[in-house]
This record gives structure tokens, C-alpha cells and sequence, in this order.
């Protein structure tokens, strides 16, 4: 009577665990100083809790390694891929289907077939894989997230929305003609894991038929939004995860997806779309550089476990229960004072390295020299999604274009890792936060032209 009712604990029990170690801090300095500021070649074993990404580091469930240990190895039309068309076809409600291996083997799939050279692909925010596979295909990938995306402290529910004015004129101006495709990503990853609304869908699909486009959601982490919208948006409140979901793809031409994300496992993706003709294209190219389209460069067994993770995605305890860790990690950092990406997003806790670092200019990489920092403090990994990410050289001048935000991500890998680890990651960043002053920038002394980040070198600047 009378009694508030209580939040649930995680919705599962830890039946295997794996060994993790802290290096003594020296040791941690002379590792990352070996690999170049680089977290991205750093031996993972070197690592003590690892948040670069929550992309193919989910913990399986027993259901899912029992289906993997249960189905046969077929080339073509293993029962695998019925369960995972199965799945797709309640969750997504797609007409077709091609498992590919992950999610970028679907942008390039896709982009191979539909992107010609000086043609436009608006989105509310590419990743950066998607952008480059636009751009490997000569196109010209278009960013058109609302305004208030690139204010860390602005608290709004669909942070991760188009701009759905910016896109109709950007459409009148270019012409439809040069733009083969509209896309939406869900959550919007790069701007802080930040959802994007049913309503706002619903726009950019109308807008897309007005002028006769193809319009495709890239669906990494579609359950995350969708729990978002169940929690936020009007109407959806008694709705379940997979009606929503019904409803949201269903006013899209087709997906991209990673299964290394939201079905829960460590690697494989899909291509879906409604379309026949595209279909059959689509199909011919699979078979050329993924594999036959039953399989699609998976083992029949990641078949069966995305099919059995994808249920698992939109079952609402367990998003209650990922929602709430984001959340708790959240709470302990503004309690610290730590600048986070308001409000915390379902992937990931991103923090805002500009009001972190105020004292290092975007040239010198305020998210990376954090990131660096944070491992040396801490032994944790975490991602920078700022100037090195993102930044450009302008090839006519050699200018260096930084990217409009400084964040640095704490991805946190599914069903991993326990509220104390979070503690503690938190516990670090906030002694970080309290030295801050004494963080000095970096400078870049080498990169690659397309997707930089993954094997620049930087050096300290002292
Ligand atoms: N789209 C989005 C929004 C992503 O976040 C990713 C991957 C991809 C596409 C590509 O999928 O890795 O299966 O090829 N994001 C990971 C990350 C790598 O760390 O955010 P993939």
C-alpha cells in the first residue's frame, strides 16, 4: 500500500565470466605511447574495461548458443536463414532479405547499386563507415540533423531528428534527380546515441514519396529507439517494442542493419528492402562479394543467433534494464560535474571534450587527448567521435575542416558489464575532470584519407 514500486535488476544471471587485468599505470603510458594515441591499436588484452564500441561485444544468451550448437551448415537455404527471415519479417516486416556479414557490407551493397558520381545522400547523420562507403562511391554524403543536435545541454526527447525543412530545400535545390536515395539513422550514434521520433519518420517518408525517392532507415539500433519512442512519444506508451517497430519500418523503403549491435551478437548484418527490382540487384552483387544470399559471408550458426538476438532486443525488460545502466553511469557523472551529451543517449554516454578541455583547439584533438588520458588513469577504452573522426582537409588548400563537435563515447557493450565497472569508469573520468587543466593536446602525424581514425599516429604536445 502505498509503496513505490521497485526498478528490476538486470533481467539475466552471469553463467560465464572472462578474466579482465589492470596494468600498473606506467606500463598503461607505454603502451599507448607505443600505439600512437591511438586506443584503435591497443592489444585488447591490455585493456581493463573496454567501451570503444558496443559493436559486436554483446554477451549471447544460452538460447542463442544452443541454436548456434543446434542448426546444420548449408550453403544454400539453411533453416538459419528462414529463422532469420522469420525474425526480420515480425520485427522489420520487410519483403526481402540478404544477411551480409555486418552492417557496412550492406552500405556497400546498397551504395554499390544505387549511387552514381555527384549525387546526394541526405541523412540526419551518417557514421562514419556509411559516409565513406558514399564517398568510395563518388556521392556526396549530407549531414541534416535539427539544430539543437550539436548542443550538448539541450534536453529534448528526439534529439536524433531530420530536419525535415532543411531537407525539403536541400531536395529543391539539388533536384531530385541527384539524389538516389533519403536515409534516417536510428539512433543517431554520431550526435550522441540521440533517438529519432516515429513523427519525424513519418515526415522524411512523406517528403521522400512527394518527390519519388527511396527512403531507408539504418537500423543498427532500432530497439533502443523504439523503446525511446514507447517512453516519450505520444500514443505509444501501451504499445509493444515490435508493434513500434512495425509501424516505424513501415514507412520505409528498406534497411541497413548491423546485427553486431541490436541482435545482440558479434558479427553479422542485414539488407532489406521491399522493392523487386532492387531486390534482384541487390541479390547479384551479394552474391559476388558477400556470398550466396542465403548466408550472405555469415556461418548458418550467426544466422540462428542474430534470429534468436533479435527477439531478445525488443524484449522490454531487458531495454528497461539497459536504458536504466545508461542512465545510472549518467547520474554519477554529472555528479562529478563531468560535461555529458544531454540526455544520455541508448548506446553510449558521450562526453563534450570542448567544455571538458576548453584550453585545446580542435587542431590539437581535445576528444583523442582525452580519450588517451582516460586510458592511462583508468585502463578504460573509449572512442573519440570528434576532429579525428570527423575533421576534413580540404584538398584544394590543405586547410584542416574540424568537425563541429569534440565527443568522446563510452559505448557500453550489452548484457557486459555490471553498475560497478561503470562506477568505476565513472569514479576515473571525475579524478580526470579534476586534473583537467594539466591534459595538453595532440598533434595528428599521420592519417589516411578515408576513415582516418582507425590508424592515425599522434604525438603528445608538451
Ligand atoms: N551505421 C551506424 C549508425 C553504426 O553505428 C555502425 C557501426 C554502422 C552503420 C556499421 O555497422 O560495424 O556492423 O559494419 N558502428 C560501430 C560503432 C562500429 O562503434 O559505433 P558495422
Amino acid at each position: 500500500m502505498g509503496e513505490k514500486s521497485l526498478e528490476l535488476p538486470e533481467p539475466f544471471k552471469i553463467k560465464m565470466i572472462e578474466k579482465i587485468t589492470l596494468h600498473p599505470k606506467e606500463k598503461r603510458k607505454e603502451l599507448i605511447e607505443k600505439a600512437g594515441s591511438n586506443v584503435f591499436m591497443l592489444k585488447a588484452e591490455d585493456v581493463f574495461i573496454d567501451l570503444l564500441t558496443d559493436s559486436g561485444t554483446s554477451a549471447m544468451s544460452d538460447h542463442q548458443w544452443a541454436g548456434m550448437i543446434e542448426t546444420t551448415q548449408s550453403y544454400a537455404g539453411s533453416r538459419s536463414y528462414y529463422s532469420l527471415k522469420k525474425a526480420m519479417k515480425e520485427i522489420f516486416g520487410f519483403k526481402y532479405l540478404i544477411p551480409v556479414h555486418q552492417g557496412r557490407a550492406a552500405e556497400n551493397i546498397l551504395f554499390s547499386t544505387m549511387i552514381f558520381p555527384g549525387c546526394y545522400v541526405p541523412n540526419n547523420m551518417h557514421f562514419d563507415t556509411t559516409e565513406a562507403n558514399i564517398m568510395r562511391n563518388k556521392g556526396i554524403p549530407v549531414n541534416l540533423v535539427i539544430e539543437d543536435a550539436y548542443d550538448s545541454t539541450k534536453i529534448l526527447p528526439f534529439k536524433g531528428n531530420m530536419d525535415t525543412e532543411k531537407l525539403e530545400h536541400f531536395i529543391q535545390d539539388k533536384t531530385p534527380e541527384k539524389i538516389p536515395l533519403i536515409m534516417i539513422t536510428i539512433t543517431n550514434n554520431s550526435v550522441g546515441g540521440q533517438p529519432v521520433s516515429m513523427r519525424n519518420v513519418k515526415e522524411v517518408s512523406k517528403i521522400a514519396k512527394k518527390h519519388g525517392l527511396p527512403f531507408f532507415i539504418d537500423a543498427c539500433r532500432f530497439a533502443e529507439n523504439c523503446y525511446f519512442i514507447k517512453q516519450r512519444e505520444e500514443g505509444y506508451r501501451n504499445k509493444t517494442i515490435k508493434e513500434i517497430s512495425r509501424e516505424l519500418f513501415s514507412y520505409a523503403d528498406g534497411c541497413t542493419f548491423s546485427g553486431k549491435k541490436e541482435a545482440l551478437t558479434n558479427i553479422g548484418g542485414m539488407l532489406c528492402t521491399n522493392n523487386e527490382e532492387l531486390y534482384e540487384k541487390l541479390r547479384n552483387l551479394t552474391i559476388v562479394i558477400e556470398g550466396f544470399v542465403t548466408y550472405g559471408g555469415l556461418a548458418c550458426r550467426e544466422l540462428e543467433a542474430m534470429a534468436r538476438g533479435l527477439y531478445e532486443a525488443i524484449d522490454e525488460n531487458y531495454q528497461a534494464y539497459r536504458h536504466r545502466q545508461m542512465e545510472y553511469l549518467a547520474k554519477l557523472l554529472r555528479s562529478g560535474g563531468v560535461p555529458i551529451v544531454e540526455p544520455p543517449g541508448g548506446h553510449a554516454i558521450f562526453i563534450d571534450a570542448k567544455k571538458f578541455l576548453p584550453h585545446i583547439s580542435p587542431e590539437q584533438f581535445p576528444a583523442q587527448a582525452l580519450t588517451v588520458q582516460l586510458y592511462i588513469e583508468s585502463g578504460v577504452r573509449v572512442v573519440e567521435i570528434g576532429s579525428s573522426c570527423f575533421g576534413k582537409v580540404d584538398e584544394k588548400t590543405g586547410e584542416f575542416i574540424p568537425a563541429r563537435m569534440e565527443l568522446m563515447r563510452l559505448a557500453i557493450p550489452r548484457r557486459t558489464y555490471t553498475d560497478n565497472h561503470l562506477k568505476y569508469v565513472a569514479e576515473c573520468l571525475i579524478r580526470l575532470y579534476e586534473k583537467r587543466k594539466q591534459i595538453r593536446g595532440l598533434r595528428r602525424v599521420y592519417a589516411p584519407k578515408l576513415l582516418g581514425h582507425f590508424t592515425a599516429r599522434f604525438e603528445p604536445i608538451n
